[in-house]
């Protein structure tokens, strides 16, 4: 039987995200006109250990929907990856009352998750990242706000190196994943996109590249570089000395992350939000939210944890043939 939920917890947890604001203001907002009370948890998996855990109400996430990071603070918690803390947080929530816990944050939050619902806290996660590397989801919060702030950010690097006829190398994030830098290479006409999932390490094929459309009277190129190759700066180096171009590399960096998160953004975190309090108050557990083929639905962690995503063949084709 499904175990009756009264209370709830909400916390985001690793990376923050454009978005999870709306999530949670979601998740309280629908918990509680479901008839559930909701407890915040402050600074992921570490705030839990600390209990620094609060009572919310449905005020108490007003005024928030537009605002980038999140309200709740986040952490990465080494000591929530033991046994011992895995344990340790499951009694904390049977202490205050809290019979479930609704995770927003990346792979690795939804494995605490998994944790804590082995030790009888039902769980539920939402994906917020940047990286938009969660397999089960065609969406994940924070990814459109991200690809905007960057898009708009290299559109200002082109227009400098373009006016100094130099070559630039872009980095922005994604960790291990590419999506930020497909999405933003082709969104910003970049001359070359490096994929970590698709790199050869070739660098003669960039910089013939440079060379050839130097020829044809190209004043600038654009290399978008995603973090999971890096480099950036001692490739710039290389590149300038094998080319005799002035090249510059910049890293974006953590701008990414921050700033009001878009429409889309809030829209999805909206409903993902809504959704995730919905099954946590029906007794699921174990679950993770997600978005496929346009419709919101929900996965089991361990499935969603064994599942791989890679990058669309037709999206690179078409980035590289665009690029050229
Ligand atoms: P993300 O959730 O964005 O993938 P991390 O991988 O840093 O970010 O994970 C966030 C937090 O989730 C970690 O700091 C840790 O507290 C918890 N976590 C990660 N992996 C595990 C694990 N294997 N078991 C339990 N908790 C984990
Ligand atoms: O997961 C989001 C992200 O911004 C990645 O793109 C990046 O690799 C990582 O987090 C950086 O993490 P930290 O905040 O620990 O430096």
């Amino acid at each position: 039987m499904e175990k009756e939920i009264k209370t709830i917890g909400v916390l985001t947890s690793g990376g923050d995200a454009p978005g999870m604001n709306a999530a949670i203001r979601a998740v309280v907002r629908k918990a509680i006109a479901n008839g559930v009370s909701v407890k915040g948890i402050k600074k992921g998996y570490q705030g839990l250990l600390n209990e620094e855990i609060v009572d919310m109400e449905k005020r108490d996430v007003s005024d928030i929907i537009q605002r980038g990071g999140t309200i709740l603070g986040t952490a990465r918690c080494m000591e929530f990856k033991t046994e011992e803390g895995q344990q340790k947080g499951a009694e904390i929530c049977r202490k205050h009352g809290i019979d479930g816990i609704v995770v927003i944050g990346g792979d690795g939050s939804y494995r605490g998750a998994q944790a804590l619902s082995k030790h009888g806290i039902n769980t539920i996660g939402i994906p917020g990242t940047i990286d938009l590397d969660i397999a089960c989801t065609d969406y994940t919060i924070g990814f459109d706000t991200a690809i905007n702030t960057a898009m708009d950010a290299i559109d200002k690097v082109r227009d400098t190196s373009s006016s100094h006829e130099r070559c630039s190398i872009i980095e922005v994030m994604g960790r291990n994943a590419g999506y930020i830098a497909l999405w933003c290479g082709v969104a910003n006409g970049a001359e070359d996109i490096l994929l970590p999932e698709k790199y050869n390490f070739n660098e003669q094929d960039i910089i013939n590249n440079i060379i050839n459309n130097r020829k044809r009277g190209k004043t600038h190129h654009i290399i978008i570089n995603a973090e999971g190759i890096g480099h950036s700066t001692s490739m710039a180096r290389r590149i300038e000395a094998a080319t005799g171009i002035e090249t510059r590399a910049t890293i974006l960096g953590y701008m990414q992350r921050g700033g009001n998160p878009t429409c889309k953004d809030r829209f999805y975190a909206s409903l993902m939000g809504a959704y995730a309090a919905d099954i946590i108050c029906q007794g699921k557990t174990n679950r993770v939210v997600a978005q496929k083929n346009g419709d919101i639905t929900d996965y089991d962690i361990d499935e969603a944890l064994s599942m791989t995503k890679s990058i669309p063949e037709y999206q690179y084709q078409v980035s590289r043939e665009l690029s050229k």
